[in-house]
């Protein structure tokens, strides 16, 4: 790593609004086939290595570090505050929570299960880790369903489901407004993701759209608190340009939170580092997010590979994510101001030549303007790898 060079100080990292999950320091590269090839380390070890690197925002899962025995007990709050210690000793702040209602047994058939223990359960998690967010200064809450009890067709009733999830989420903002008036504090943005098929099956809110049509068909209490986190791999999992849902979000001024990672479309979840396999999408993708002014955080929710080291993964995957994601941010900048790209995009917007009613005329002259769209991605493949710079390979 020392001697690729292209990292960022870590002042320069901090500049960037950058979280680094629990899940992905601790990440042991277990899986459905994969038995452990790392230790497990604590939230104390994540913590310090971000804040070492400049990441300055941690993101965790309610379980991750309390075990799911000691929620709701007092004991929750011990680790709170040590948490919190934590945090302030390495000058990282928790920027958003995220209730894990996959993992645990009890989430068999969904936190939205007919079982009414089950949900009572669920909500008392969701408004548990609301208390959490808002003790740890979070400002965000992700909620990725998981299965949403959807195995097999047929079993359940999908309607009834998708309510029954309402009800968890309604209480958790209902839960939030009463906290954040008590504490002073602004009401926590509440966003969705979705996963189309993970861990398996079909899944009932399988894409950001799917998400989207559910905050707005009338069953959540307080709409406007509730928006998007999507995943950037989630969307290509489907088959989807990520771009495009982002814009549709965007659109709907309901893109709050951004997971980035890397992958294959219509494979499995395999969360890679930013940029190691899509990385001209990845500039356009930025490209679109820096011309919209997003402001909202930017997760990294990938996962150090299985044969990386436990060293490995603070010395190159999270410093290696960290300084791609930069890099790719400052390269959208100079595609923002490249007068090539400029002078394209203004000759397409002016239209062609032609005047008048004559069709054949009005198709001529867009014939040749629309060659502009390849000329175009040709300029961002240049401005990728510095060719706009001319730099050229001998032959
Ligand atoms: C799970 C998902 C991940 C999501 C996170 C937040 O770990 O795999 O994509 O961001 O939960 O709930
Ligand atoms: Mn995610
Ligand atoms: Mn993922």
């Amino acid at each position: 790593m020392d001697q690729c060079g292209g990292s960022y100080t870590p002042e320069q990292r901090r500049k960037f609004f950058i979280s680094g999950p629990q899940w992905a320091g601790n990440y042991e590269g277990h899986a459905l086939f994969h038995a452990p090839t790392r230790e497990a380390i604590g939230f104390e070890d994540v913590i310090r290595e971000l804040g070492a690197m400049g990441v300055g925002h941690w993101t965790t899962h309610d379980s991750d570090v309390i075990a799911t025995d000691d929620l709701l007990t007092d004991a929750q709050w011990e680790t709170v505050a040590a948490i919190n210690k934590s945090l302030a000793e390495h000058d990282v702040k928790c920027s958003m929570v995220t209730c894990e209602t996959f993992h645990h047994a009890v989430w068999a058939g969904s936190p939205a299960a007919e079982a009414p223990e089950v949900r009572a359960y669920g909500k008392t998690r969701l408004e548990n880790t609301v208390d959490i967010g808002h003790e740890l200064g979070a400002e965000f809450a992700v909620y990725w369903p998981g299965t949403l009890g959807y195995m097999v067709q047929g079993g359940i009733d999908e309607t009834e489901t998708l309510r029954w999830f309402a009800d968890g989420l309604n209480a958790a903002c209902e839960r939030d407004i009463e906290v954040a008036a008590k504490k002073g504090r602004p009401t926590l943005k509440h966003c969705l993701e979705a996963k189309p098929f993970e861990p398996q099956a079909q899944i009932i809110l399988p894409t950001s759209d799917a998400m989207m049509a559910f905050i707005s068909s009338g069953v959540l209490t307080h709409p406007e608190m509730v928006g998007l986190n999507p995943e950037y791999l989630h969307e290509l999992m489907w088959g989807g340009a990520t771009r495009a849902v982002l814009a549709r979000a965007l659109l709907a001024g309901k893109l709050w939170h951004f997971d980035i990672n890397d992958g294959y479309p219509l494979k499995h979840d395999v969360d890679l580092g930013v940029g190691l396999v899509n990385p001209l999408d990845w500039l356009n993708v930025l490209v679109l997010l820096r011309t919209h002014g997003y402001d909202g955080p930017f997760n990294l929710d990938f996962k150090p590979p299985r044969t990386t080291s436990n060293f490995g993964v603070w010395k190159v995957s999270f410093p290696g994510a960290v300084d791609r994601f930069i890099t790719l941010w400052e390269i959208a900048g100079e595609v923002s101001e490249d007068p090539v790209l400029k002078e394209a995009g203004e000759a397409l917007r002016a239209g062609g030549t032609a005047v008048g009613g004559d069709l054949s005329a009005v198709v001529d002259a867009n014939k040749e303007l629309l060659t502009l769209h390849e000329l175009i991605s040709h300029r961002l493949f240049q401005i990728l790898i510095g060719q706009h710079r001319g730099r050229t390979f001998s032959v």
